[in-house]
């Protein structure tokens, strides 16, 4: 009996013993930080980089992993780089990853704590969010606005025409730049309210010189406790450009308050409209200040119009280089459309090969190749540990140039979005959705970008246009140089000047 006592409590101390010290081991297991490089004093990860941050990001991913962890001078972040990695990210832990740090240059940001890009995922997020799902940027307003794209497009082809005419070279960056900015500043804040049509281009002016401001700044981010100097006085150079847009907006919004007193059943709302009605609606769960209305349209401005320009630039330049798929365009155009007119968004839906050239041009060269957000929370990301505050970026550069995911992944294929593809990433792949993580040009989850079937409604149509109407040289014998540019942006290094020849059968 005594013996069976002992025996039995001997086990029990076992068993506890075991339970707690398999409990203690748990709790206390290690789990390491992403991989990383061997970072030298002060300077971090610098040396390693290229000119062109993605592709270097890329190259270093080769060697340490999907999630890697890289520090810049004072600003530490980790960088994913294939598709499965990038789904723990924008759907497995969702939630966690659903804010945005803050950038460099947002302390000089007069508009500070009113972002809707860099918000973080919170109330005033989802209010903005849901506004832009269901109003804003929703399909029936899209739909309102269809004449205000139809004729700045007949504009872009016209301005082009007469470059065609008098023989001198056309620089399609600021074309399409121009074609962008005034899409979506008639579309925000129609410059039907003062009738002077230079508002337009004074915004473009004051968006361009933010968004260089903003990029020199984010190199603070690098300087880490230097920038707090700001030697060459650029956070106050965008401090004066911002307040300039204020002023400048601040006169619309009065002629717009003035208008919604007699504002006539069924006449067309902009954003800036709508933006004000809610402002004043006593229901609405958020009640929206001045200054998160022009913060917001100066954010659309900021993401919608570099971002949509520039693909239609890669798009161009990839098609004067890859002349069989431009001949393939020109063709489809030609048999869907005809000389009826120019591609309209309504052919689209009949221009599979148009839709795969964008589609193509958004992988191989995505307007926003590093997609950054925050961690919230403590978690554990491909086996490592990714603590609350860090900076993810999400290289969708290399996700879509993964050779684990496309066939001869640097060249320009569109075949390869063509619904008999073998690649199997046709439109029935949710992958325009980024619901199919190889491909994510807009991102992907509730952060993903609001715009993307408005950029896409504008770019389909401008390409299809410019290939329908001409051909193009670029200088004897020469082809577009498709190098990229430097920094965050995804610009081309050079902008795109070539020749326009019109096209015999052009409408
Ligand atoms: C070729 C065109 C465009 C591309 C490639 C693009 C790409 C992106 C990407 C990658 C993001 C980040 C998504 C994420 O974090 O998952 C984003 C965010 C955003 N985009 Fe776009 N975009 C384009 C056009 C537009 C347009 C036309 C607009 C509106 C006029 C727009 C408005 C926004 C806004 C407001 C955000 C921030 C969303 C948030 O933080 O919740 N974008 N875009």
């Amino acid at each position: 009996m005594t013996t069976f006592l002992i025996v039995s409590i001997w086990f029990i101390v076992a068993f506890l013993v075991h339970f707690f010290i398999k409990k203690y081991l748990k709790s206390h297991k290690r789990v390491d930080e992403p991989p990383s490089p061997l970072a030298l004093p002060i300077i971090g990860h610098l040396h390693l980089i290229g000119s062109v941050l993605p592709k270097s990001f890329q190259t270093l991913a080769q060697v340490y992993g999907p999630l890697m962890k890289i520090r810049l001078g004072a600003s530490t972040c980790v960088v994913v780089s294939n598709a499965a990695v990038a789904k723990e990210i924008f759907k497995t832990q969702e939630l966690n990853f659903s804010s945005r740090p803050e950038f460099g240059s947002s302390e000089h940001f007069i508009y500070r704590g009113s972002r809707f890009v860099t918000a973080q995922y919170g109330d005033y997020w989802r209010f903005m969010k849901k506004l832009c799902m269901t109003r804003l940027l929703a399909v029936p307003q899209l739909d309102k606005f269809i004449d205000v794209r139809e004729e700045e497009k007949i504009k872009l082809v016209e301005s082009v025409m007469r470059c065609c005419k008098e023989g001198r070279p056309c620089d399609l960056s600021s074309e399409l730049t121009t074609l962008t900015n005034n899409t979506i500043c008639r579309m925000a804040m129609s410059t039907r309210c003062s009738g002077k049509c230079d508002e337009a281009q004074e915004i473009k002016e004051l968006v361009h010189t933010c968004l260089m401001l903003a990029g020199k700044l984010s190199l603070g981010d690098v300087l880490g406790p230097l920038k707090v100097f700001d030697f060459s006085g650029t956070g106050k150079k965008l401090v004066g450009a911002l307040t300039k847009y204020d002023q400048l907006v601040e006169r619309i919004m009065k002629e717009h308050e003035d208008k919604a007193s007699n504002f006539s059943q069924g006449e067309k709302k902009d954003l800036m409209d709508i933006l004000l009605e809610t402002s004043r609606d006593p229901t609405a769960e958020l009640k929206l200040s001045r200054k998160d209305i022009k913060s917001f349209l100066l954010d659309l401005f900021f993401a919608g119009t570099d971002t949509s320009s520039s693909a239609m630039q890669w798009a161009m330049g990839e098609l004067i280089n890859n002349i069989k798929a431009f001949k393939k365009l020109r063709e489809e155009i030609n048999t869907v459309v005809g000389s009826k007119g120019l591609v309209k968004e309504s052919d689209v839906q009949n221009l599979p090969y148009l839709r795969a050239v964008i589609r193509e041009t958004l992988r191989l060269h995505p307007s926003a190749p590093l997609i950054i957000r925050e961690c919230a929370e403590d978690c554990n990301v491909n086996g490592c540990l990714v603590k609350a505050k860090t900076r993810v970026l999400v290289n969708v550069y290399a996700v879509m140039r993964d050779p684990e995911s496309y066939t001869n992944p640097d060249e320009f294929m569109p075949e390869r979005f063509l619904e008999s593809s073998n690649e199997k990433i046709g439109e029935h792949q949710m992958e325009f959705k980024g619901q199919n993580f190889r491909y994510l040009p807009f991102g992907s989850g509730r952060r993903g970008c609001p715009g993307a079937s408005l950029g896409m409604l504008i770019m389909h149509a401008a390409v299809g246009s410019l290939v329908q109407c001409f051909d193009w040289k670029v200088k004897e014998g020469e082809e577009v140089d498709l190098s990229p540019g430097s920094g965050f942006a995804a610009e081309m290094a050079r902008p795109l000047v070539c020749y326009p020849i019109e096209h015999v059968n052009s409408p």
